[in-house]
C-alpha cells in the first residue's frame, strides 16, 4: 500500500467551497455515477450535513492541503460511508487511508457502502479496510444518481 500523509479533521463551513469544486469534475461524477449538485443544492446539502448530529463529516488533508471529504451517515436503519477525492490527487492511496481512519472514528457496525460497479478504485479502497461485498443490484436513475449496477459492501 502506498503511504500518504493523510489526516482527517472535522469538516466545517469553510470547506464547502472546495468540496463544491471537487464535485463539479465530470470524470469524477461519471465514475461515481452521480449528477453534480448545483451551487444552491450543494450548499443546502452541506447545511444539512453540518447540522445533523447523526452525520460525521471529515475533511481529508494530504499534508496541509484539503483534498477531499469523507462522511458517515444514516440511511434508513443502516449507517453508510461516502467519500470524494479531488481528481488531481487520485491514485495516491488517499481514499484507502481516509477510509481506514474513518472506520476508527465511527466504530459501530455494520457500516455500509454502495459503489457503482465500474468504480474499481472505490471498491479496492473499501476492501483494504475490510469491507466485503454482500450483493449487487440495478439502481434506477434519480435526480442525483445515474442508472447503473451498484455493488453493496458491508464492514462487520
Ligand atoms: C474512487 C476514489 C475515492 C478513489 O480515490 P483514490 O484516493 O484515488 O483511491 P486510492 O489511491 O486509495 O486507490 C485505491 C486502489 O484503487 C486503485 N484505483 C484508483 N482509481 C482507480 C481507477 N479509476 N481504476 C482502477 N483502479 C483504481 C488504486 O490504484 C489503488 O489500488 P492499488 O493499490 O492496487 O494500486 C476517487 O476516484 C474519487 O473520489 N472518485 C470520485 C467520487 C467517488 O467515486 N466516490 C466514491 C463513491 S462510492
Amino acid at each position: 500500500m502506498k503511504r500518504a500523509p493523510v489526516t482527517l479533521r472535522p469538516a466545517n463551513a469553510s470547506d464547502i467551497e472546495i468540496f463544491y469544486t471537487h464535485q463539479l469534475d465530470s470524470v469524477s461524477t461519471d465514475l461515481a455515477k452521480v449528477y453534480a449538485r448545483s451551487r444552491e443544492a450543494f450548499d443546502a446539502h452541506w447545511d444539512a450535513i453540518l447540522s445533523n448530529p447523526n452525520t460525521i463529516a471529515r475533511t481529508i488533508l494530504y499534508g496541509d492541503e484539503v483534498v477531499g471529504l469523507i462522511n458517515t451517515f444514516p440511511v434508513k436503519d443502516e449507517r453508510h460511508i461516502g467519500y470524494w477525492i479531488d481528481r488531481a490527487h487520485w491514485g495516491r492511496g488517499i481514499a484507502s487511508c481516509a477510509i481506514a481512519r474513518m472506520v476508527e472514528v465511527d466504530p459501530p457496525r455494520p457500516l455500509h457502502a454502495v459503489v457503482a460497479i465500474d468504480n474499481v478504485g472505490s471498491m479496492k479502497a473499501l476492501e483494504r479496510s475490510g469491507f466485503v461485498r454482500i450483493g449487487e443490484e440495478h439502481s434506477g436513475e434519480t435526480e442525483r444518481y445515474m442508472a447503473c449496477v451498484v455493488v453493496r459492501f458491508e464492514l462487520r
